[in-house]
């Protein structure tokens, strides 16, 4: 790998003359493949672009690339190839595990000047963009085109499509229409070697043996960068309507989401807890749904084409409360009760940034969430009695989110080391209970320790062969992922 030394001594100095020529021969470099305007060294953007939503990485790239085609990329690879140079590839940096993080002098190749749309195909029910195209920006081009793109969540604005491939975003439709893996039909990309790939071919039967495009799927830019992405859309749903529970019990939910499944078609089924709703009506100013106090809340986004599901869903809240399974509850009436409603859940994750928080994103089958929350509640509580504890996340997938909460005496360095202890040990309970340590956040830099506690060795030696073929020089976000 490529280092600048920092001794005085006569070879290092030599060492050094020869490394800062090659520094600005690499910035020479890449100004001749994309163009002067296309590459940076600003200070403002060196702070910004090797950084993502995680709070505890600082950021120190080399510089910043922005192609505009895809020959660029390839260009920029071959140059960080002949160099050794690692590359880290940036979407909207709206991540949350250090994916996107470039604090080793790294090239960030940002993928923000290539974001048009290229095609939508009505025929296919399909939207071709490049990379760097906005998860709103597709939604919205489905939209205009009277379609669908499903995946959601709170980021759409700024996300951008080759990140959601790159880390299989989530998001809180996933009970209804799955995760981006499930929408993604092609995929174009460049491989660590410099290699063109274009997987799929946007085909639905394809019967060919390995399909790399699921590989590329989740591989958190470390085989290969994402130049283009064809996405599956799908008829709009009907209009829906909003239910916000409270109950005593995080177990209740269970049963509160089989009766509403039962009878209703779900497009979400979210939960927070009272903490949660607590700060984000500080943070936000936003109103209770209720006043009737409770420790869990779900909120149920429910379809409701001709308004029949609307007295469904009453008849289900009347059923759940007689169960005593339900405190209180409130149900939407327009579209903008809805849209408030979503906003206590919603605004959950930007209203922690202002608490620093450590951030676990684990799955567990459905049926297991509540002896594994209560597991975890009670190890944190026994052994870390002064760190609050926020939980929120999508119960109809089984997908947890544990926020840990700085308190005021420890520095951030003494509670992420005190965090790191944490994680070890919900490490071995995901294990035990058969889980992942993420479900839709990615590995990163932040859970890369602990991905053994979800895949077997051999499963990760597996990986880390996978990566050598794509990447033989290991230049793509080393130390990501594995
Ligand atoms: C969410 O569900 O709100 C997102 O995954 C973000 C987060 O976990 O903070
Ligand atoms: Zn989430």
């Amino acid at each position: 790998m490529y280092h600048f030394a920092r001794s005085t001594n006569s070879f290092y100095v030599d060492c050094f003359i020869n490394l800062r020529d090659s520094a600005v021969n690499i910035i020479s470099r890449l100004e001749s493949i994309v163009g002067r305007k296309n590459v940076s060294i600003e200070q403002a953007d060196l702070e910004n672009f090797g950084l993502d939503r995680t709070s505890v990485y600082c950021s120190n790239p080399r510089v910043i690339v922005f192609p505009t085609s895809i020959d660029q990329i390839q260009e920029v690879i071959y140059l960080a190839n002949d160099l050794e140079v690692p590359i880290v590839p940036s979407g909207g940096r709206t991540g949350l595990s250090g994916g996107a993080v470039a604090s080793n002098s790294e090239i960030v190749l940002s993928m923000n000047k290539m974001n048009s749309i290229l095609d939508v195909n009505l025929n296919d029910r399909t939207v071709t963009v490049e990379a760097g195209a906005t998860t709103q920006e597709v939604q919205e081009e489905a939209y205009k085109n009277g379609l669908f793109y499903p995946v959601n969540f709170a980021s759409v604005g700024s996300s951008q499509i080759g990140g959601n491939v790159a880390t299989n975003a989530g998001g809180v439709n996933v009970i209804k229409y799955g995760m981006t893996r499930d929408w993604v039909s092609g995929i174009t990309a460049v491989t660590g070697s410099g290699e063109l790939l274009v997987l799929n071919k946007s085909l639905i039967k394809n019967n060919t043996g390995y399909d790399f495009r699921h590989l590329f799927i989740g591989s958190e830019g470390t085989l290969g960068i994402i130049c283009q992405v064809t996405l599956k859309l799908t008829e709009p749903p009907p209009p829906s309507s909003v239910f916000i529970l409270g109950v005593s019990k995080f177990k209740d939910l269970l049963e509160v989401l089989k009766i509403f499944q039962s009878k209703l078609s779900l497009q979400a089924f979210e939960f927070f807890c009272d903490h949660a709703l607590e700060k984000v009506i500080e943070v936000h100013g936003h109103s209770k749904p209720f006043v009737t106090y409770a420790p869990f809340y779900a909120l149920i986004d429910f379809e409701n084409q001709d308004n029949t599901s609307q007295d469904e869903a009453l008849k289900l809240y009347s059923e759940c409360v007689d169960k005593k399974l339900v405190l209180d509850g409130v149900m939407s009436e327009s579209i903008a009760q809805s849209r408030n409603m979503w906003k206590l859940r919603e605004d959950i994750s930007e209203t922690l940034w202002h608490y620093q928080p450590y951030k676990n994103d684990l799955s567990v089958r459905i049926s297991k969430m509540p002896n594994f929350l209560d597991e975890i509640d009670s190890f944190i509580k026994k052994s870390y009695p002064n760190f609050e504890v926020i939980w929120y996340g999508h119960i109809g997938d089984g997908n947890l989110h544990l926020n840990i909460l700085k308190p005021d005496e420890l520095n951030k360095s003494e509670f992420k080391s005190r965090c790191d202890d944490i994680s070890i040990n919900l490490g071995k309970l995901v294990e035990s209970f058969d889980g992942s340590i993420s479900a839709e956040h990615g590995v990163g830099l932040l859970k890369r320790n602990y991905l053994k506690f979800s895949k077997s060795s051999g499963e990760i030696n597996l990986m880390a062969e996978v990566k050598k073929v794509f990447d033989p020089k290991g230049i793509l976000n080393p130390g990501k992922l594995l």
